[in-house]
């Protein structure tokens, strides 16, 4: 009888097994932790990158000294959120980013935003131009995934330097599913803006990225982003610009105005070969009754005039006492962004006038 007990067992155990591993061969692995999206930051530059000689100086240090790797070393706790890896694009201040450097960037985030592994991207960049910089593959990007543009204030060696926690915000919102198909994003100080709309308004002060007429996407809270409001232009995908069929681009220029403004320097535009012209104009896009003669022979000549203003904000209405396009709610710095990509895909005003209003 126990004899008869024990094989019964042995078959029970026998059976168990195969099984159990009938079950492991058929079931899905589970993994035993989940894998956290793989976020690429590439770097140019800037203060972020930056090195002083004493903790309070948060002027005249030297941007661009620590590499990309050195950046994320910086913010221990990015394995938490993220796994990251790191690209050195190019490690200057931001007034010296070139068209050549935009197109490498721009480039390579499609790239990278093309492999299925790569869930977003952060650029760390220069806080002076970063708002070109992110407008700029705003209408360049070519997929739905976050690409998000950081940089700081202070530079690495301050005391309550920025940089580290900018980075932290920037790839959370990079590494965020809800974070996909907002446009191109620059997320500073726990704000994430939309290039379209947030701008510089500060030289010095910590809080100077804002959206002054259009409000934030959204706020990081205790590093977890909350979206709130969204950018009805059309962007990224949505737009005609093919990055990967340029090696330039066309020149265009922007002229501030003021009192007493002469115009020769859209005479020097036009002769230096200048393919567009923003003007900066003063209130909604004024132009000086002393500069029209120069403004009217630069349009004679074939060069497309756009209207802005001097003040960043607002819209600019049509005045038939004026010559140009209408520059929509771009501030100058933009909308020679976008009348230099306009200017790769068609010289016809109209067409570049609805280019304006649409993006
Ligand atoms: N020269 C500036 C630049 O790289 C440093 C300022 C900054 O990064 O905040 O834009």
């Amino acid at each position: 009888m126990s004899q008869y007990r024990n094989v019964v067992c042995k078959l029970l155990v026998i059976g168990w097994i195969f099984t159990g591993s009938a079950i492991a061969q058929t079931e899905p692995q589970r993994p035993t932790q989940t894998l956290l999206p793989h976020v690429a930051v590439l770097a140019t530059g800037g203060t972020i990158a930056g090195t002083g000689t004493s903790e309070t100086q948060s002027t005249g240090y030297k941007p661009g000294v620590l590499t990309a790797d050195a950046l994320l070393k910086s913010v221990p706790s990015l394995g938490k959120v993220a796994q990251v890896s790191g690209e050195q694009v190019s490690n200057v201040g931001s007034e010296n980013i070139t068209n050549e450097i935009l197109l490498k960037l721009a480039k390579r985030i499609n790239q990278l935003l093309a492999q299925p592994d790569i869930a977003g991207v952060v650029v760390t960049h220069g806080t002076d131009t970063l708002e070109e910089t992110a407008y700029f593959l705003n209408l360049v990007v070519k997929s739905d995934k976050p690409v998000v543009l950081t940089g700081s204030m202070r530079p690495s060696t301050a005391i309550s330097a920025d940089g580290p926690s900018n980075i932290l915000q920037a790839v959370t919102v990079a590494a965020s599913p809800t974070a996909r198909g907002r446009g191109v994003m620059i997320v500073l100080n726990d704000r994430i803006g939309s290039a379209r709309y947030t701008t510089k308004t500060n030289a010095t002060t910590l809080d100077t990225f804002r959206s002054p007429d259009d409000g934030y996407l959204g706020t990081l809270i205790d590093n977890v982003p909350h979206f709130e409001t969204a950018v009805a232009k059309l962007q990224t995908t949505q737009t005609p610009f093919d990055v990967s069929k340029l090696d330039s681009l066309p020149e265009v220029d922007i002229i501030y105005g003021h009192q007493n403004d002469g115009g020769y320097l859209y005479d020097a535009a036009v002769a230096h070969g200048a393919r567009g012209i923003v003007v900066a104009g003063v209130g909604a896009g004024s132009e000086s009754l002393l500069t029209l003669p120069s403004i009217r022979k630069a349009v004679d000549k074939g060069v497309i005039v756009v209207r802005s203003s001097r003040i960043g904000n607002g819209y600019i209405p049509e005045d038939p006492a004026y010559i140009g396009l209408l520059g929509d709610n771009l501030n100058p710095q933009k909308a020679r962004i976008l009348l230099m990509l306009a200017l790769t895909v068609t010289n016809n005003p109209e067409r570049v006038q609805d280019m304006l209003h649409q993006f």
